[in-house]
């Protein structure tokens, strides 16, 4: 449509009409089966609320989307189709893995062709806008939404946010792709002590330093939407807070688009204690620049009042509807309220072959090498050493994560079906040994129900035939593969957790088998970075595979068998015990660091119970063979300041040992003084360089003074002269140091 029609149209809207585009409510208010996973609570709207609503979340599948645009179109009284927004977060009925096991690919290319394709299959099946990314920075594994991030470094993020948007909507000129909405803006992932909903509380600098680059880097790629967080920051609900929405999103970024709530932060607001009731927070979210509430009563029933009365500007209203009517009409809604969806379409574009292989490509990508004591990896699909496949995740489809809502189990390849492609099936037994959670009082506190936990926790008699099968099989076998790991209902929103070891039965059943003496091979499945120092020491090698996703099965034995040499590099830190948390590598220096102090008795900054250090830090990762690094080289020792200077970094890689490899060169930076004191070291660049046996090649890292930027107490990027030290490394800790200086 043209703008000057769209603009006819905002003008004939009544104000009922108008308020009815700022309000988003869920499948359950059109009778359409409702995969949200936020709390369900009758809303107290009226049904003319419901007719004139803009949009609608979490309802998905090109039959539905149609029934339901028809219905409203029929009734709306107004030619406005409405806007289908859902999360698709990390696929759609492709899934792939967890975010933070995207995050460990340091692959942003490929993860952008990956979110060009689940656009364009969730496109087909009607939906519009995707709720992603979700580009929180995470420190703390206590949180179970860090499954939702790429992880702990602001450049990293950054790379991959920009990535996943302009993935989603690279194809939406062509009538294809999806919206995608940036969240949770701003900070969400520092709430306070790993507690879902807690407040987050940031200095100025680290707000603008570390958390707030994500957001940023999408909006510069193009974002079209942002998505309030549901926490306070610095004691600001993020849903009405004018500074963040208006000083910096608006007017210091110049992000145009359509600002959302999440889901009932316009009426938490109340909660929160920052407005006295439904109206005032409307009138609170609304000014300080949201344009859509999703989920709430608080714009339904609080605008209308609000304006009559002459305390909220129609404008004000004019302003938000304009920017909803704007990007439907963007979407070619006008003409095409199904969004170019039909059931033809939707089964041409899910679960293909190409989709497939890609997922499988980026869940092998995923996979982290975390252990491998004498190579015990990668086995040998042709030797006849007999493999026992134990754990409650060997034969287990539930491989999705939780925010994975569109995804099917069914679809999902298991790592008994990948195992199977490798090895005859007498070289192969399997066995459940335990189910993956006994710990009932911990269901209920979740709130799932009888019925599910029955469904969970087998009974006493299954339980002890399974350990017994377990035991049985591994006795009789010459290598043991344990796939084990935290019950999806564990990690995700609301999935908050103070003790992060794998579950009690399961580190049971992984001792009994350790004292048989034989090789163990400890697969891992979580939604986070899960305490394993406990088990170690149990197993020979350790393949961290997240929440692998559909073709998560194939991924695992792809690399157990060596069809493909892991390439997956830590990007959050996997802490040695939950009293270090939060613990990131990019961390500032004490005045009296462990083992660089003056003092060298008790007054160092460190614990007296634990180490300091992680388990595995940030970047790290194995991959098969062996590879050395070179000399770390500058072609210059200084960089000005002023003017586009530059100098380049460079080391030598060369693969020492007998089997191709990939190597992730990672560039770290420390600033030696500063007005603001700088991290340790922080990551300004990485290169992936493939090395074939004996083969030498250079990673090369150009750095422009800007790269050594950081943000002042007024959140102002400025860079300082002075002497900078530079580090390659194969993770966040092994050294590769050299320094060079800033002038003026
Ligand atoms: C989550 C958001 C999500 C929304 C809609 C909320 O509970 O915080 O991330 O997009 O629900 O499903």
């Amino acid at each position: 449509m043209e703008q000057e029609k769209l603009h006819d149209l905002l003008q004939s809207l009544t104000l009922q009409e108008k308020i009815g585009q700022l309000i988003q409510l869920s499948g359950e208010f059109f009778d359409a089966t409702d995969i949200s996973l936020g709390p369900q609570r009758k809303l107290g709207i009226t049904q003319e609320a419901v007719d004139l609503a803009g949009s609608v979340l979490n309802v998905a599948g090109a039959k539905e989307v149609k029934r339901i645009q028809d219905i409203h179109l029929r009734q709306g009284g107004h030619p406005i189709p409405l806007l289908f927004m859902a999360d698709v977060i990390y696929g759609y009925k492709t899934v792939y893995p967890i975010p933070l096991g995207i995050g460990a690919t340091w692959d942003p290319a490929l993860v952008e062709r990956a979110y060009t394709n689940t656009a364009d299959e969730a496109r087909a099946s009607g939906l519009q806008v995707s709720f992603a990314p979700m580009v929180d920075l995470v420190r703390d594994p206590r949180w179970g939404r860090v499954l939702e991030s790429t992880g702990e470094d602001p450049y990293l993020n950054s790379r991959f946010a920009a990535a996943m948007v302009k993935g989603f909507q690279k194809n939406l000129a062509a009538g294809s792709g999806l919206v995608s909405c940036v969240k949770h803006f701003a900070a969400y992932g520092a709430a306070e002590a790993g507690r879902e909903y807690n407040p987050a509380d940031l200095s100025t600098p680290t707000l603008f330093q570390d958390y707030l680059p994500s957001y940023k880097a999408a909006i510069d790629a193009g974002v079209k939407m942002v998505m309030t967080s549901l926490t306070t920051l610095n004691g600001v609900p993020a849903t009405a807070d004018k500074w963040l929405l208006q000083d910096i999103l608006r007017k210091r970024w110049g992000f145009d688009g359509v600002i959302i709530s999440d889901y009932a932060s316009v009426y938490e607001l109340i909660k929160h204690g920052f407005a006295q009731d439904s109206t005032d927070a409307a009138a609170k979210a609304l000014t300080a620049g949201v344009d859509i509430d999703m989920k709430s009563p608080c714009y339904a029933n609080g605008l209308q009042p609000l304006v009559e009365n002459g305390h909220l500007s129609e404008a004000k209203i004019d302003d938000a509807v304009w920017r909803v009517l704007t990007l439907k009409n963007k979407l070619g809604l006008f003409e095409h309220p199904y969004g170019g969806a039909t059931e033809e379409r939707e089964h041409a574009q899910t679960l293909t072959p190409e989709k497939r292989s890609l997922a499988r490509d980026l869940s092998r990508k995923a996979l982290v090498l975390l252990k491998n004591n004498e190579n015990l990896l990668p086995l040998n699909p042709h030797g006849n050493q007999r493999v026992a496949l134990i754990g409650p995740y060997a034969d287990e489809q539930e491989l999705l994560g939780l925010w994975a809502v569109h995804g099917e189990r069914k679809d999902t390849v298991t790592i008994k079906a990948g195992f199977s492609e490798y090895l005859p099936a007498q070289q192969l037994q399997i066995a459940k040994g335990t189910d993956i959670i006994r710990d009932r009082a911990m269901l209920e506190k979740m709130g799932v129900s009888a019925e599910q936990i029955g469904h969970i926790i087998s009974g006493s008699n299954t339980e002890q035939s399974n350990h017994d099968q377990a035991l049985a099989i591994a006795k009789n076998a010459d290598i043991i593969v344990f796939a084990a790991g935290e019950h999806t209902l564990q990690s995700g929103e609301a999935g908050s957790r103070t003790r992060l070891r794998l579950p009690d039965n399961q580190r049971q059943l992984l001792a009994e088998l350790r004292k048989l003496n034989k090789p163990i091979v400890l697969i891992v499945i979580s939604g986070r970075p899960l305490v394993l120092t406990d088990v170690q020491d149990q197993a020979d090698a350790i393949l961290q595979a997240w929440f692998p996703g559909t073709e998560g099965g194939h991924a695992i034995a792809d690399v157990i068998f060596g069809r493909y040499n892991p390439t997956g590099r830590l990007s959050m830190t996997f802490p040695y015990d939950e009293g270090q948390l939060p613990l990131y590598y990019n961390h500032l220096s004490t005045g009296r660091p462990e083992n660089h102090s003056q003092h060298s008795g008790r007054f160092v900054s460190r614990y007296i119970d634990n180490p300091n250090k992680p388990l595995y830090p940030f970047g790290y990762g194995l991959s098969y063979g062996s590879v050395q690094y070179g000399e770390l080289k500058l072609d210059s020792d200084t960089l000005a300041a002023a003017g586009r200077d530059e100098l380049t970094a460079a080391i030598s890689v060369t693969n020492t040992g007998t089997v191709p490899r990939e190597e992730t060169v990672q560039f770290y930076i420390h600033d030696q003084v500063a007005s603001i004191v700088q991290p340790v070291k922080r990551l300004i660049g990485f290169q992936k360089v493939p090395v074939q046996p004996g083969e030498t090649k250079t990673a090369a890292l150009t750095i422009t003074p800007d790269m050594l930027s950081f943000a002042n107490r007024d959140g102002e990027f400025i860079t300082e002269p002075g002497m900078f030290d530079l580090f390659a490394r194969p993770n966040s800790q092994d050294v590769h140091q050299t320094s060079f200086s800033l002038t003026e």
